[in-house]
C-alpha cells in the first residue's frame, strides 16, 4: 500500500494529540515534532502527507480538496457545515460534549444573553426551545463571561469539567456529545480508493 498521493488535514489542540495515538497504534510514522511550528509535511510511501490547522478550518480545506481526509471534532463539523465533505469515521478519541452551563443549574427564565464560540450550534438548540436568546459571539475565554457579567450563560465544550468548576459554573443542559470523526472530500472519496485504505489503517488498532 502506498499513501504518496493522500494529504490529510488535521485540527491542532487535543485533536492533534489522539492523532498521534492513533498513527502509534496504526503503525504510521508520526512526522510532527512537538516542538516545531511546521504546519505541512509531504506525502511519502508509507505515510499520507499531513497539514495541521485550526479546527474550524478543516472543513474547508477537507471541502475545497486541498486535503483529501480530516480529522477534526463533530462540534466543529455542525458549527461549520460543508456540503463538499462527508463524515466517514467516528475515531473515537477526543470526547467532550458541547453543553448549556450557567452560574446556578437553572434554565434561562426569558430572554438572556449567550457567551459562546458555537452561535450556530446554540442559536439552534434554542429555536428548537422556542427560547428567545442574543449570542455573544466570543473565540474563547467563554468561562470569564458569567463571571465579569458579560453574559449570565455559556454554551462551550466540556471535557473534564475543571474549567467549569474553577468559575463556579455548573453544566445545565447538553446540547452535543462530540468526538473525532474522520471526514473525507466527497468527490475524493469516490475517485481515490487509497482513502478508504487510510481509513482502514486508522481504524485497524
Ligand atoms: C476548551 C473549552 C474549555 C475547556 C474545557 O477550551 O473552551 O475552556 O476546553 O475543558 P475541561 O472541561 O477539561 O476543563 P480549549 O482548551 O479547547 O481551548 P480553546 O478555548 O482555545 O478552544
Amino acid at each position: 500500500m502506498s499513501f504518496n498521493n493522500v494529504t490529510i488535514a488535521i485540527a491542532k489542540g487535543r485533536i492533534l494529540e489522539g492523532a498521534q495515538n492513533l498513527w502509534r497504534k496504526s503503525g504510521l510514522p508520526w512526522p510532527v515534532d512537538n516542538d516545531s511550528r511546521q504546519l505541512w509535511f509531504a506525502p511519502q510511501k508509507e505515510r499520507p502527507g499531513m497539514l495541521i490547522a485550526r479546527a474550524r478550518d478543516i472543513p474547508t480545506l477537507v471541502g475545497m480538496g486541498i486535503a483529501d481526509l480530516g480529522i477534526v471534532g463533530l462540534d466543529i463539523l455542525e458549527e461549520y457545515p460543508n456540503t463538499h465533505v462527508l463524515q466517514v469515521a467516528d475515531l473515537s478519541f477526543a470526547h467532550c460534549r458541547v453543553v448549556l452551563a450557567g452560574q446556578k443549574n437553572q434554565w434561562p427564565e426569558g430572554p438572556t444573553r449567550i457567551a459562546t464560540k458555537y452561535q450556530r450550534i446554540a442559536q439552534t438548540y434554542f429555536s428548537v426551545h422556542r427560547h428567545p436568546v442574543e449570542m455573544v459571539p466570543l473565540s474563547g475565554s467563554l468561562e470569564l463571561a458569567p463571571v465579569i457579567g458579560l453574559a449570565p450563560y455559556i454554551v462551550d465544550i466540556v471535557d473534564t469539567g475543571n474549567t467549569l468548576r474553577q468559575h463556579h459554573l455548573t453544566e445545565i443542559a447538553t446540547i452535543l456529545e462530540s468526538s473525532a470523526r474522520l471526514i473525507a472530500n466527497a468527490s475524493h472519496w469516490r475517485t481515490k480508493p487509497e482513502l478508504a485504505q487510510v481509513r482502514q489503517v486508522l481504524q485497524s488498532e
